[in-house]
């Protein structure tokens, strides 16, 4: 008998994805496009939903420093890159097969087979480990060429003399060679940050496991802009001084049985386990943010890089890494880029970019938090994910209100009597109101709300012969599935405060039996 392979949890949360809409592959009528996704409707209104509480968080509501949101170029000339270091620096090591001629990246390939962390090897020492483990094609089997690399940009020309051209590798170059005018323009003195959200894209050479390794995908950027003899003055780092990190130090990773360090904030950074103060106040920060995008707290960290993962020029690089079924993914690089960059393009451009602070001029140093879209939206979408036979007989997300890409559907009981022209006035009278909301009426009341499920709609509203008569609606939870009874004409109200948790669910209404 042929056995079934098991699904993965990363199997089951594509599965819904692509069926109710979150993503779609990209070409999918021409077979697809490897390594890049479309965000479906429902998909594109969690994205609102998070990008919106990301700029509320690290952008809007930042008072001292502010920080400033810019919306730039995606496609970048060859200086640029070449001051960057992307042209020459921006590579992974390859592979490829002598009989399928398939490529994959020797890196991973070997830390798959051996074990070994191979991060920082050249491309010799990486075909040495090659053959001293006999490694072989895992398509066919077939024996394996010698390492090379392959730079990770895709490049392009553009105008009539075809110059070179590359699509931005990040989203950060923007931040850099926009830091003059912004200073000039906002009139600002350090410290001060800039802010993106935008594509970026990379020619991974085995792009994978659904959301997770794209070659087209969002980033959420931050640059802040510090004088270094004032790293450790951040004047709004008081606030978020007691949220708890949990740590992965570099010590911590040498050992078998690695342990997490549970440290505030505050005594992270007065112990000296973080470089500076500012990266501690975007750890508390990224913190909060995660916790209220429901991954739980206990299933991220921090990882200190280790010294061969980090950039020569950096003074310290602390990924925020999250745990899923299939491993742990890193989600939000934080690094410390000191005056690298900024320094970098003045030398290459011949353009100042000092900038005078306390009397004095000097290069800003940056610190850099760095998330990715997609791989948020699939840690949310995997955390959230309830499977069949969880506590129903359907699948369903979990999403928190604040995030959820519906907020309320609305149904007709039946498609007839009044009922339908009743609930599409309440449809109607709901978008107006600014909630995001779907009208459905076909199927069982049932099948209904299985559906809204799926997607993680958290209230669903029935209009039934009830309502004709006494100008109620029932509400129903979806993480409970009770339902509450309530006059029609108080349920903006009421949605507005469950939405802003200033009520509980049941007391919100009559429940109902
Ligand atoms: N400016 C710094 C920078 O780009 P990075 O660690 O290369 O740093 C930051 O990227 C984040 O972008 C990662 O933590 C990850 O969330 C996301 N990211 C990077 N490469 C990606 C890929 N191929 N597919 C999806 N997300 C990616």
């Amino acid at each position: 008998m042929i056995e079934m392979a098991k699904k993965t949890k990363l199997d089951k949360v594509m599965e819904v994805s692509i069926r109710r809409g979150f993503v779609f592959p990209t070409a999918e009528i021409y077979g697809g496009f490897a390594g890049v996704y479309d965000f479906g409707p429902i998909g594109s209104l969690l994205k609102e939903k998070l990008l919106k509480l990301w700029t509320d968080m690290f952008v809007k509501s930042e008072i001292d420093p502010p920080v400033f949101m810019v919306d730039g170029a995606v496609v970048l000339p060859f200086p640029v890159l070449k001051a960057s270091g992307h042209v020459d620096h921006f590579v992974d090591p390859v592979v490829e097969c002598k009989d399928c001629k398939e490529e994959v990246r020797a890196d991973h390939l070997i830390e798959e087979e051996t074990g070994q962390f191979v991060e920082g090897l050249d491309e010799m020492e990486l075909t040495k480990i090659i053959r001293d483990n006999s490694i072989n094609c895992p398509s066919c089997g077939g024996e394996l060429a010698d390492v090379k690399v392959f730079n990770l940009m895709l490049g392009t020309h553009v105008g009539s003399k075809r110059s070179i051209a590359y699509m931005r590798p990040e989203t950060a170059q923007i931040m850099f060679l926009d830091f003059k005018r912004t200073a000039t323009s906002m009139r600002q003195k350090l410290p001060f940050g800039i802010a993106q959200i935008g594509k970026s894209m990379r020619n991974e050479v085995s792009p994978r496991k659904g959301l997770i390794r794209l070659r087209e995908f969002g980033q959420m950027e931050i640059e802040m802009f510090v004088n270094p003899d004032r790293i450790n003055e951040h004047p709004g780092f008081e606030e978020k001084e007691n949220i708890k990190l949990r740590l992965l130090t570099r010590e911590e990773q040498k050992k078998e049985d690695t342990k997490i360090l549970e440290i505030i904030a505050k005594e992270a950074y007065e112990k000296e386990i973080l470089p500076n103060k500012f990266m501690a106040y975007y750890l508390a920060l990224e913190t909060l943010f995660y916790t209220k995008v429901g991954i739980p707290w206990e299933k991220f960290r921090f990882r200190h890089m280790l010294p061969e993962e980090t950039p020569h020029y950096s003074g310290g690089n602390w990924d925020l890494e999250i745990e899923l079924e299939g491993g742990v993914i890193e989600i939000v690089g934080n690094a410390y880029r000191r005056d690298y960059d900024l320094g970098n393009h003045g030398k290459h451009s011949g353009v100042d970019l000092s900038i005078e602070d306390n009397g004095k001029r000097l290069i800003a140093h940056v610190v850099e938090p760095s998330f990715g879209v997609e791989r948020s939206i699939y840690c949310v979408l995997e955390h959230c994910f309830r499977d069949k036979g969880y506590d129903r007989d359907w699948v369903w997300f979990q999403f928190p209100r604040a995030i959820a890409p519906i907020d309320v559907e609305v149904y007709p009981l039946m498609k007839k009597d009044g009922l339908d022209t009743y609930a599409w006035e309440m449809y109607k009278e709901l978008k107006i109101s600014g909630f995001n909301v779907l009208y459905d009426d076909r199927g069982s009341i049932g099948r209904r709300y299985a559906r809204a499920d799926e997607i993680g709609c958290p209230f669903c509203i029935t209009c039934d012969y009830e309502t004709l008569r006494e100008d109620t609606v029932t509400i129903r939870d979806r993480d409970t599935m009770n339902q509450i009874r309530v006059k029609a004409k108080e349920v903006i109200d009421i949605l507005g405060k469950l939405f802003k948790e200033e009520i509980k669910f049941e007391e919100a209404g009559e429940l109902i039996s």
